[in-house]
């Protein structure tokens, strides 16, 4: 498996113009780059005008509704986004959590549908601050698991590219990234878990990486030293030189 790298730019740039400087210098940045897979996932609206713009890397797209089309006004399908090139869709993101109130069973609904769609999910997972000093980690990242997992069959996780990314909140955007020991263990405790709800080959197949604080000092060490297959990555993504850094240095 090549290390899989995901750029979350949020809600950033605000203009077209700051977009496409920043699209264009990661492209020449990673231009001919074949041992790492490379996913942009920039805000929707952006995505049209980067489609088939680069072959070095792969477009996604950072949420889509769990129905593929009808009155849902604001929202986006994933038949939309498969039109539009996308092949990676981030579900369950902290921050729509937080802020949309998304729920454990409206991330299920998302999850079947992108599948569904084909569009690959990555499936976002992590224990706040609270939970962490509780003790509770594994058995809220279990939980979120379950429910992510819910009535999916293993025939469509079979046949996509899954990804599950654990992104500890307390790690998200503070500058204080998980340690690489803990994340190895949160790793296995994952592929696991994985291997209890469906089985072992499965659990195999399925990408774990890891998301929160990721830079280019520490990103190679969640790769070799924590076994990860990927990083998902926020602010540092929004910096050319750095993220192309953090490719690199892998
Ligand atoms: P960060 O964000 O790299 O800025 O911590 C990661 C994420 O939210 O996916």
């Amino acid at each position: 498996m090549k290390p899989f790298i995901v750029a979350n730019w949020k809600m950033n740039p605000t203009t077209l113009a700051e977009a496409n400087r920043l699209f264009n210098s990661v492209a020449r940045g990673l231009k001919n780059i074949k041992n790492v897979e490379v996913v942009i996932c920039p805000p929707f609206v952006y995505l049209p005008i980067f489609k088939f713009r680069t072959k070095d890397f792969i477009l996604g797209a950072q949420d889509c509704f769990w129905e593929k089309r009808g009155a849902f006004t604001g929202e986006v399908s994933p038949l939309m986004l498969k039109n539009l090139g996308c092949n990676y869709v981030i579900i369950g993101h902290s921050e729509r959590r937080k802020h949309f109130k998304e729920t454990d069973d409206m991330i299920n609904k998302k999850i079947k549908t992108a599948l569904i769609t084909k569009i690959n999910p990555i499936f976002c997972l992590g224990e706040t601050i609270e939970e962490r000093k509780g003790g509770k980690t594994q058995k809220v990242l279990k939980k979120q698991l379950i429910s992510g997992f819910k009535n999916i069959s293993e025939s469509l996780i079979l046949n996509s590219k899954f990804s599950i990314a654990y992104e500890p909140l307390w790690a998200i955007g503070t500058g204080n990234p998980c340690d690489f020991k803990e994340a190895q263990k949160i790793n296995l405790f994952l592929r696991k878990f994985i291997a209890q709800i469906f089985n072992n080959s499965l659990a195999k197949k399925i990408r774990i990486i890891y998301g929160g604080s990721v830079n280019s000092k520490n990103a190679t060490f969640y790769i070799k030293e924590a076994k990860m297959n990927g990083l998902l990555v926020g602010g540092a993504s929004l910096d050319a030189k750095e993220f192309i850094k953090i490719i690199k240095g892998i």
